[in-house]
Order: structure tokens, then sequence, then C-alpha cells
């Protein structure tokens, strides 16, 4: 069966020092990591920090975005091969924030999970529909659009041990959740399109979370549909008492 997984999302919040105190914070309070995998994704100036204060526990750790090449002349960017050499978990790409304001493609995030999986760091891949798409009822085709965009040239053993995430971006920052059922809905969905490029077997290993304004309020519902396998949480992730809330679900 698939293992939850909730996976913060710091975006550019926090610095060493916080980073160090947030670890503390969440030190020997897990829940049990046969039953949740935890996951902070931090800045990259933070993830020595982090990997570091989380020596010792079951938290895992994810980079915010990676390029498509291990090193060179790319003024400003993260290394994949660095980030699997200093013990990065995963990599979260194709964020909606990344394809916004800087420009990502589907071309690039498709090079990113290549790149991520050559050096043996887990893609975290995001997808999600804004607001009018939603109101021209065109969701389907634009995630399952981006996902076999993403997926493209993947074997199904890649895509297998990968974690897709669906966040609308309508529901990212701003307190408005997808229902338990719209969220389900679209997941199902992503999983119909896994198992259609691939197999079933295939769709039934691959992970999908939900984000967009996840919190403790409602991680139980949503983690309860069948299609939801964990969150991808950017705001509940920040402190570590409603972090540990999240990943404590189920108890
Ligand atoms: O990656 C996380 C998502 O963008 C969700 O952010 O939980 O603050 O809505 P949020």
């Amino acid at each position: 069966m698939r293992k939850p997984i909730i996976a913060g999302n710091w975006k550019l919040n926090k610095n060493p020092k916080e980073t160090a105190e947030f670890v503390a914070g969440i030190k020997g309070k897990l829940a049990d990591a046969a039953k949740v995998e935890a996951v902070i994704g931090a800045p990259a100036v933070n993830l020595q920090t982090l990997l570091d204060a989380a020596k010792g526990t079951d938290l895992k750790v994810a980079s915010e975005n990676s390029y498509f090449e291990d090193a060179g002349a790319f003024t400003g960017e993260t290394s994949p091969k660095v980030l699997a050499e200093m013990g990065v978990n995963y990599g979260i790409i194709g964020h909606s924030e990344r394809r916004e304001y800087f420009h990502e493609t589907d071309e690039d995030i498709n090079k990113k999970a290549h790149a991520l999986f050559k050096n043996g760091v887990t893609p975290i891949i995001c997808c999600g529909e804004t607001l009018e798409t939603r109101k021209a009822g065109k969701v389907d085709e634009w995630v399952s659009g981006q996902i076999k965009a993403a997926l493209k040239g993947l074997s199904a053993a890649q895509v297998a041990t990968a974690v897709l995430a669906y966040e609308p971006i309508w529901a990212i920052g701003t307190g408005e959740t997808a229902t338990p059922e719209q969220a389900q809905e679209v997941c199902h969905l992503i999983r119909e399109t896994v198992a259609g490029l691939y197999d079933q077997t295939t769709a039934e290993n691959v992970r999908i979370q939900y984000g967009g304004s996840m919190k403790p309020a409602n991680v139980k519902e949503l983690m309860a549909q069948p299609d939801i396998d964990g969150g991808l949480v950017g705001g509940a992730s920040l402190q570590p008492e409603s972090f540990l809330e999240l990943v404590h679900y189920q108890d």
C-alpha cells in the first residue's frame, strides 16, 4: 500500500537559525515513520542546516527547485547532483509559483524530473489549474496535460516511486481549500492519467498529494479520500505545532 507523505513547502521563508529551531521543536515528536512519511522542503540556502538538524530523526528533506543540468555555466541555479550528494531525499519541481513567476514550462519541468531521477532524488511534481481554467470546465484536460508533459520519457519504475502534487492555484495561500470531493476528483484523474500512460500497477503505486490551504482542521477529511496519499503544505508547515498536527492526522 502507498505510505502517506506529508511534506511541508516553506517557500521563501526561514533562515538557518529558524530552520534549526523548527527541527528542535519537532524532534522526538514525529509520527511513526512506518505509518507516515514527514518531509520538509526548504530554500536551498537552508538545506544543509536542515539536513544536519534532521540527522537521527525520521524527517526527510526536500529541495524546492533544482536545475536540469548537474554543473556548468548556469549562474544561480541549484545542481540536482549536489542535492543528491548532500543527502536530499525529494525535489519539488513545477510548483505553480515557479511556473508563474519564473516562467517555467512543462518542458523545463520534464527535464528537471529526468535530472532528479538520474541523480537518485525523488521528484515531487506539481500540477494544478487556475480559477479561470476551473470555471471554463477545463480542469481535466489542463491537469492531465501537465502530468503527461512532466512524465514524458520516464520509465514506469521511475513514475511508480514519484510523488505527484495536485495544487489548485486558487486554493494556494488563500485559506480556500478544495472540498475533499473536488480534490479527490482531480487526484483520481491524475491516477487514471498515469494508468493510461503506463499501467495499473504504476498508477496504484504513485503517490498523489493534495496542496492548497491544507491545515490541521481539514487534513483528516482530505486524507480520507481514496486517491489522496499526502499533502504538500505551505503556511501550516511553518510552525512545529501545526506541522506535527498534520503528520499525526491518523492519531
Ligand atoms: O506547496 C504548497 C502549496 O503551495 C500550498 O500552500 O498550504 O500555504 O496554501 P498553502
